[in-house]
């Protein structure tokens, strides 16, 4: 697919994602949100066509979606992996495996490996501490973890 094809497909599942909201009012923060749900991302040409959409300044877009930290302007990797570092984890061990999953996968923090196959992001809980530590593949839950677990998951993400 050449450039301008793949330019002309995301703008139009921007579009479509502006449009077919359910809504009786479509606000500026309600577009962002329907893009983020399809995109899973706000590109620039997604500010441009709320802009026009909603008859305001890109600039005034710009000011919503920067005041919300839920929203994120780069594409994620392909897979998500969230890293529990809630306290039951914390007690059974995750900040070693978390470390681990840095080391193994090249991600400082939370964000994208360089290949930009995984998303690491941090949780507070996954919701499952009786299974703890837990991490979660594409919110696929993995729990009892230990080292040798932690690499098979990674290998998992690396496919
Ligand atoms: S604290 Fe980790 S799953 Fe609840």
């Amino acid at each position: 697919m050449s450039e301008k094809q793949s330019s002309e497909k995301l703008r139009n599942i921007i579009k479509d994602s502006i449009s077919n909201q359910k809504r009786k009012t479509v606000t500026v923060l309600s577009s962002l949100l329907a893009v983020q749900d399809s995109l899973h991302y706000i590109p620039d040409e997604a500010v441009e066509e709320i802009s026009i959409h909603c008859k305001v300044t890109i600039n005034d877009v710009w000011s919503v979606a920067s005041f919300y930290t839920n929203f994120r302007f780069t594409p994620p990797g392909e897979k998500t992996l969230d890293v529990c570092w809630g306290p039951s984890c914390h007690i059974n061990g995750a900040q070693k495996l978390i470390r681990q999953a840095h080391d193994e996968l090249d991600i400082k923090g939370e964000g994208e490996s360089r290949d930009n196959k995984v998303t690491l992001r941090y949780s507070t809980c996954l919701g499952a501490c009786a299974q703890s530590p837990v991490f979660a593949i594409d919110h696929k839950m993995y729990g009892k973890l230990n080292k040798s677990k932690v690499t098979n998951i990674i290998e998992k993400l690396k496919k």
